[in-house]
Parts: C-alpha cells; sequence; structure tokens
C-alpha cells in the first residue's frame, strides 16, 4: 500500500459514520451496468447518478474509475460454530464473518446445527443467537433447522416466519436428524402455508449408507471411498423425490442446497418447465473442483457432503449458471483444521469431520472463473452472488441491488488485481484453502457493510459486533 493510499484509508475508516460518495465507478446490478457515482448517507443509499456532488465537508470520496461498484456478497450457506459431533468447525460468528468480509461479502444466512434429540424450534434460534451476538462483523441471520415432525414442531413454525424473523428453514435426507418422507411431506405442507422457504439437503440415506458398509467391510477406509459411498445418483434420487414430494405439498416452494452434479440439474429443469417452485444452489467447489483431489496425499482436506465430481460435472454446473437454472452461488463454508480436526478420518473415512472452508473465495472465485473467463456477464454475477439470494431468503430491496434506499452493503471490485489464493491471505481460522495457488483475476478492493469500510485490499478494517441480526420477510412466491 502507498502513503497516499494508506492516508486515504484512514480518512475513510476516521470518519465511517459520514456521507460517502464513490465516484466513476462500474455500477453494476442484476440488470444494468453503468458508469456512475452512488452517494450513501447514514448507511443507506441515497443518490445514484451520472455525477452527484459531496454533500458536506466531511464527505468520505472513493474514486472507483476502472471498479466494479457491486451490491455486497450474501452467502446463504454457511456453518459458523457449528457441533458436528465428534468436534466444532474452527470458525466462529467473529472469524468466519471476518473472513467473508475481506472476500467482498456484506450478509450471511447460517445454517444451523442440530440441538439436542427432541429439541423444539427456537432452541437452536436462540442458542445462535448468543453465537453471533457480539461477534459478527458484518450482518446475518439464520435458516431454522427440522430434526423432527411432530404437532408441536408444525405449530412453531408460524411464529419462527413471523415474528422471529426465521423465513427459510432446512431439512435434510441423511445424517442424524434425517427426515422420513412423510415427515418432509408434513414439513412442506406446513411451511408453504406459514410463508417460508423449505431448503432440502437431499442425498439417499440407504443407498449411501449400504455403500458406506460395504467399503468398511472390505477394508476400504481411504478419504476416496466416501466419495465413492455417495455417487451423484444418491443426491440425484434425492432431489427428484424431493421435487415431487413438494408437488404433492400443494407446489411447496423448495430450494435445493449445495448441488454438485448434472443429472440432479436436469431434474430441477424438468420440475421448472412444468411450473414447480423449485430453485436451485451450487457451491465453487463444484465448479472449480473434483473428484481427481480424492487421489491426492491431502484428500481428507476435501471430504464433504455431497462429495465432489468428475471433472465433466462442472461444466454441467456452469451451463445452469448461464442459462439461468441455477439461481444462487453459497459456500457451504463448513472448516475444520487438516493438522488436527479432519485427521480424526485418518484411519477410516467415516470419522472425518464434513465439510471445508470458502466463504472469503467464492466472490473471487465466481468473478474470475465466471466473469473474467467469459462463461457468465458481470450482471450474473450479482444475480447469483447477492440479488436472487436477497429476493428468496425475505432480504429484498434492503439488500441485493444497488437502489436508492437500500442498505449500503457495497462491494469494489478491481478486475485488474491478479493474484493467487493463498490459505496465509485468508482471514479464517482453518489452517488451509481447498483453493490453494488458484490463480484469480480480480479482488475486491473494499467491502462497504452499512456504509462502513469492513475490508480493505485484503486487511480486515471492521469491528466485531458491527453485524446486526436481520429480520427477514416471509417468502413471498408472488414476487418471481
Ligand atoms: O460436508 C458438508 N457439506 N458439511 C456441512 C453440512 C452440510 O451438509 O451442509
Ligand atoms: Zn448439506
Ligand atoms: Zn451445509
Amino acid at each position: 500500500m502507498t502513503f497516499e493510499q494508506f492516508n486515504h484509508i484512514e480518512a475513510l475508516l476516521d470518519n465511517s459514520s459520514s456521507p460517502l460518495l464513490i465516484q466513476h465507478g462500474t455500477v453494476v446490478d442484476h440488470d444494468t451496468i453503468r458508469i456512475a457515482d452512488v452517494l450513501v448517507v447514514d448507511g443507506v443509499i441515497e443518490q445514484i447518478a451520472d455525477h452527484v456532488r459531496p454533500i458536506s465537508e466531511d464527505t468520505r470520496i472513493v474514486d472507483a474509475k476502472g471498479l466494479y461498484v457491486m451490491p455486497g456478497g450474501i452467502d446463504v450457506h454457511t456453518h459458523f460454530n457449528i457441533d458436528a459431533g465428534m468436534t466444532r468447525s474452527c470458525d466462529d460468528f467473529f472469524t468466519g464473518t471476518r473472513a467473508a468480509a475481506c472476500g467482498g461479502t456484506t450478509m450471511i444466512i447460517d445454517h444451523m446445527g442440530f440441538g439436542p434429540k427432541g429439541c423444539d424450534l427456537f432452541h437452536q434460534l436462540d442458542v445462535y443467537h448468543e453465537y453471533a451476538r457480539d461477534k459478527a462483523v458484518i450482518d446475518y441471520s439464520f435458516h431454522g433447522v427440522i430434526q423432527h415432525i411432530d404437532e408441536r414442531i408444525l405449530s412453531q413454525m408460524e411464529e419462527m416466519v413471523h415474528q422471529r424473523g426465521i423465513s427459510s428453514f432446512k431439512l435434510y435426507m441423511t445424517y442424524t436428524y434425517k427426515l422420513d418422507d412423510c415427515s418432509v411431506l408434513k414439513a412442506l405442507t406446513q411451511l408453504k402455508k406459514v410463508g417460508a422457504l423449505t431448503t432440502v439437503h437431499p442425498e439417499n440415506d440407504a443407498a449411501l449408507s449400504l455403500k458406506r458398509q460395504q467399503f468398511i467391510s472390505e477394508g476400504k477406509v481411504a478419504p476416496k471411498y466416501h466419495a465413492l459411498s455417495r455417487p451423484l445418483e444418491c443426491e440425484a434420487e434425492a432431489i427428484a423425490r424431493v421435487i415431487n414430494l413438494a408437488k404433492l405439498a400443494d407446489s411447496a416452494p423448495l430450494y435445493i442446497v449445495h448441488l454438485s452434479n448434472g443429472l440432479g440439474l436436469d431434474y430441477t429443469r424438468l420440475a421448472r418447465q412444468n411450473q414447480q417452485p423449485v430453485w436451485v444452489e451450487t457451491c465453487p467447489q463444484y465448479l472449480v473442483l473434483d473428484s481427481s483431489c480424492y487421489d491426492r496425499e491431502d484428500a481428507l482436506k476435501y471430504v464433504l457432503s455431497p462429495p465432489l465430481r468428475d471433472k465433466e460435472e462442472n461444466d454441467k454446473l456452469w451451463q445452469g449458471l448461464r442459462d439461468g437454472s441455477i439461481d444462487t452461488v453459497a459456500t457451504d463454508h463448513c472448516s475444520f483444521t487438516f493438522a488436527e480436526q479432519k485427521q480424526l478420518g485418518a484411519e477410516d473415512f467415516t470419522k472425518t469431520p464434513n465439510g471445508i472452508p470458502g466463504v472469503e473465495t467464492r466472490m473471487p472465485l465466481l468473478f474470475s472463473e465466471g466473469v473474467m473467463a467469459g462463461r457468465i456477464t458481470p450482471n450474473q454475477f450479482v444475480s447469483l452472488t447477492s440479488y436472487q439470494p436477497a429476493k428468496l431468503f425475505g432480504l429484498y430491496p434492503n439488500k441485493g441491488h444497488l437502489g436508492v434506499g437500500a442498505d449500503a452493503d457495497i462491494v469494489l471490485f478491481d478486475p485488474g488485481k491478479q493474484q493467487a489464493i493463498r490459505h496465509i491471505n485468508l482471514h479464517d481460522n482453518a489452517d488451509y484453502t481447498p483453493y490453494e495457488s488458484i490463480p484469480c483475476k480480480g479482488w475486491p478492493l473494499m467491502t462497504f457493510s452499512r456504509g462502513k469500510l469492513v475490508a480493505y485490499d485484503g486487511e480486515f478494517t471492521g469491528e466485531a459486533g458491527d453485524g446486526h441480526f436481520v429480520h427477514r420477510k416471509p417468502f413471498s412466491q408472488s414476487s418471481y
């Protein structure tokens, strides 16, 4: 950093509540792109026009010539501080959101982990409010977690949505608290009634459990058997099944998380052709990594579910981003240290905590491999990383676009900065990145959260506790 730039950043930081004027940038929304100035007052966008004048002596001015000015990223799939049974993920709401901010993300929605057996819907919400309070550096919310279905759980959904601001829920078709089809059907039906979006981790538990048992009994315990025990058909079958269950539940709105393969994508395309309300998320790991990682010495780093797929699946997902059949790119950031936590599975893949870090690298990777590589447009980048997440999860119009009245959650991207990803430069609490050495063209230069500079050129400039819990609006299908 030069001395001149340093002074400039000091000024931006010192007066973080004074007006902010971002001049001459290429302002990108999901459907527009133009050179303009953006004025922020009291943390909210006040004006966007060809030329805007500073409104006071103390207006902070940023010259964004040559930079993309975009809505801050919204990562709707993280797992901070999650209790994974054998261990707890190594990023809490401070280190996780700090990393997010440095990667150009200004809001996260965390998937809450399971609570004690039989607990009600409010239990984990109360626990997670405590996890995030005074720690988050950017805005945050949570998805409700459904571990079982009974009359009490069904009756609590309405209060979660309308009084507690939680308008999406996750259910699992595998793992400890998987729901059977009858419970899935009941959950989908009630969540539609109360105005919530159901998000689903789809994998056929019976099939993968059988395969896992077979491998273990044959002494096949290396990390690659984690992937081989969960073939893409397990995921695609569960996607097809839950799509049909959602149809039976009065066409309940459905959101498929962390899609990893083309067959599953084709099932969602078919449902959408039949006007069914189904939305799809994928993650950078399924776009830029592949199953060859399981042949590496450090293959434990890549144990996650669904697992990485063969290379040809990457291209099918890129095509889905391009043609609009995938709506969002999130991360599923669920980090464990390689030196210690991942080693729990060194002798037996079934003991490896599942998940990888990625909250800081989502925006740079998608910008580089997507926009700079010509696979998607800047507008599609905004749609996938911010606009669609905001629309689907009850945040729009306060977030997800650059418009008058919206929160000043803004990222300035420098398309000219080229740098390879190195864990040493990242801000999470893990000890590795699965993307080590991948070159990126374009990096976030500045991240503003409600007008406050929280990251500058790879340095964290925010503070724990700056983030607000966001009370989300009920899911509205009519906005589609
Ligand atoms: O392996 C993963 N993805 N762990 C996090 C939990 C989940 O399935 O989303
Ligand atoms: Zn999952
Ligand atoms: Zn997840």
